[in-house]
């Protein structure tokens, strides 16, 4: 959520960090800014509500400058507005700075130091570096030293990029519980909360801890810890492929992505077989699951979703009982564990800070723990025992999609690898099977026509929609309702469809849409059953079924792929339902309102 970069070197700035806050427009975009330094030491600041493109016709291009630092919003503390966005300066103009995160205790900080100030925004950010300019000011210390103090003083999630606005040819930064990045280059450095903003310039990073500030200039980058004491750390190599940002020829990043899922299969088959041609994950990582009484699976929004069928793999595939749990929840009404637990943490970004509270107990408890994440290097991946990388490439349309499949096929790898490890025999080849499905998602995507068609008869002006599924149909039902009513704000249900005569049935009224999702031959025949149920009711009925289970009246019909690995092909037509009714209703597909991808705040 939110996104930083900065820049000090020996290029015109504007346009790097205008287009890092491109790159990183999906973790929020209720407003940006930057604050530049031109040759003069003369600072300038541009702010805007809504979109970089926005910023940047703010920008003025006259203006040659070889430093600053720049940010990207999604709201916290105060609405959307140019007073609210970031960079704020103290009220002397004399420190500027940008903040992902949250402070817990402005207001407190506010009341104890800042009583007399003026503040210009209704933010907890500004907060920050009005305190800087006062001990500075108050207490006569210079800027490393107000900048330590601040950060002593202040509790909750940060990472800051300063400016002082006196000696220009400096900037500082800082981190507590949010990511934030050091890029080195010939002439130049970089402040980044991700790699990816920074990559065009340079492929090495540095990674900085809590409770260390770092000061660069364009030729060094000095980081030390709060007392003072020097820190050495070696950058490492970002692996990120600057195409692999862009959209190619597609409309949208989440079409792209969509499209991604049948190459991400194949990939994951070639990351996790070894030279025999067997599916292979460390071995450490399969004996702490096989000494577990338990796996509990911790996850928010679409990777929870995943985690559900996760839960059908692990126990069927290996017979260990498999928890699934809400991070937000766990953290702070964690049930009874049994005596051995093991966790695994599901996280596209590796950001998720609900994931990371829970992360920060289980280490605490000295229970083992495994991260399956898209991002190599994020916060859960460092801080969990191990990990496994979903390798599907940058996921950047903010509903998530190939990384639900991917966490779903790496799960499936994993029980493999489980179940051959506790000597137990695996229903199924993993390897084989997800080729098969990398070849049935082709198919599907192939007819996405009919998607498109299907999207404009059932849900281009209904305000609600319900999916129904069981059994592993219903956990698909679950994430195919998130990702209709993220991108297309259509309030919708994925409900266990045996559940609907319990209650819900009551919402079904003429052309109310419910989408029946049928590929479990035991409670299929149910399922349609509940559909004509709802047919009778005068509902607007859709049948995606699997092929063997398919009738006449079904609207589409999926190809068969192994019963436990359902969910990889029948999540398909749902996310691709999704775009389209998000397309028709013109809503901004990859950046839907309200939301931000990363969710760096509890
Ligand atoms: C929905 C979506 C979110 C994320 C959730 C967890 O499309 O993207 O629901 O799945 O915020 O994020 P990660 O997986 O990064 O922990």
């Amino acid at each position: 959520m939110c996104g930083i970069v900065g820049y000090i070197g020996n290029k015109d700035v504007k346009e790097i960090l205008l287009s890092g806050l491109d790159t990183l427009e999906y973790r929020g975009y209720d407003s940006a800014g930057i604050y530049i330094t031109d040759e003069a030491n003369q600072g300038h600041l541009f702010k805007e509500k809504g979109r970089i493109a926005a910023l940047r016709d703010k920008v003025d291009n006259s203006i040659s400058a070889f430093s600053g630092i720049g940010h990207t919003r999604w709201a916290t503390h105060g609405i959307p507005s140019v007073e609210n966005a970031h960079p704020h300066q103290s009220t002397s103009g004399h420190f500027t700075i940008v903040h992902n995160g949250v402070i817990e205790n402005f207001e407190e900080v506010k009341d104890a130091y800042l009583a007399d100030v003026h503040f210009h925004s209704t933010t907890d950010t500004e907060v920050i570096v009005q305190l800087i300019a006062w001990f500075v000011e108050s207490e006569e210390l210079d800027t490393i030293d107000a900048f330590k103090k601040a950060i002593v003083t202040l509790k909750g999630s940060y990472a800051l990029a300063l400016v002082d606005n006196e000696n220009p040819n400096t900037l500082y930064a800082a981190k507590n519980k949010s990511p934030l990045l050091l890029g080195t280059g010939e002439g130049f450095n970089v402040i980044s909360s991700d790699a990816m903003a920074m990559v065009r310039e340079t492929d090495q990073f540095i990674e900085l801890m809590d409770g260390e500030v770092a000061t660069l200039t364009k030729d060094s980058i000095k980081i030390e810890d709060l007392a003072g004491e020097i820190i050495e750390r070696d950058s490492y190599t970002a692996h990120i492929d600057a195409n692999d940002l862009g959209k190619g020829t597609y409309p949208y990043y989440m079409i792209k992505e969509i499209d991604e899922q049948p190459a991400v299969m194949r990939k994951l088959i070639q990351q996790y077989q070894n030279e025999n041609g067997d599916l292979e994950i460390n071995e450490s990582v399969l004996s702490e699951i096989k000494e577990s009484d338990r796996v509990y699976i911790i996850a928010c929004g679409t990777s929870y979703n995943a985690g559900w069928v996760g839960k059908q793999l692990i126990e069927r595939i290996t017979g260990t009982p498999t928890e699934v749990h809400l991070a937000s929840e766990f953290a702070y009404n964690t049930p009874l564990l049994t005596k051995k637990p093991f966790f695994i943490f599901l996280s596209q970004s590796g950001e998720t800070a609900d994931s990371r509270q829970v992360l920060v107990q289980v280490n605490k408890a000295g229970y083992p723990s495994l991260t399956l994440t898209n991002v190599p290097g994020s916060t859960l991946s460092r801080e969990a025992k191990h990990t496994l990388l979903l390798h599907a490439g940058p996921e950047i349309a903010v509903a998530s999609t190939k990384a639900y499949t991917a966490q779903i096929a790496v799960l499936a790898i994993l029980a493999e690898c489980v179940a051959k490890y506790n000597g137990v025999d695996s229903p199924l080849d993993v390897a084989h099977e997800l080729g098969i499905i990398a070849n049935a998602i082709e198919t599907v995507i192939d007819d996405h026509e009919i998607f498109e068609r299907l999207s404009v008869t059932h849900l281009s002006t209904s305000k609600n929609a319900f999916y129904i599924g069981r059994g592993i149909d219903y956990y698909v039902v679950m994430e195919a309702a998130l990702k209709l009513k993220e991108v297309s704000y259509v309030q919708a249900e994925g409900w266990a469809s045996g559940e609907l005569k319990h209650g819900t049935i009551a919402l079904i009224e003429d052309n109310t849409p419910v989408i029946s999702i049928i590929t479990d031959k035991v409670s299929g025949p149910h399922t349609r059953g509940n559909a004509h149920e709802v047919i009778s009711r005068g509902a607007n009925s859709m049948i995606i079924s699997m092929e063997g289970l398919d009738r006449q009246e079904d609207a589409y019909v999926l190809p068969k792929v192994h019963d436990l690995l359902t969910p990889l092909i029948s999540v398909i037509p749902t996310q691709l339902i999704a775009y389209y009714t998000a397309l028709h209703r013109g809503n901004d597909v990859d950046k839907p309102r309200n939301l931000a991808k990363s969710v760096t705040v509890e």
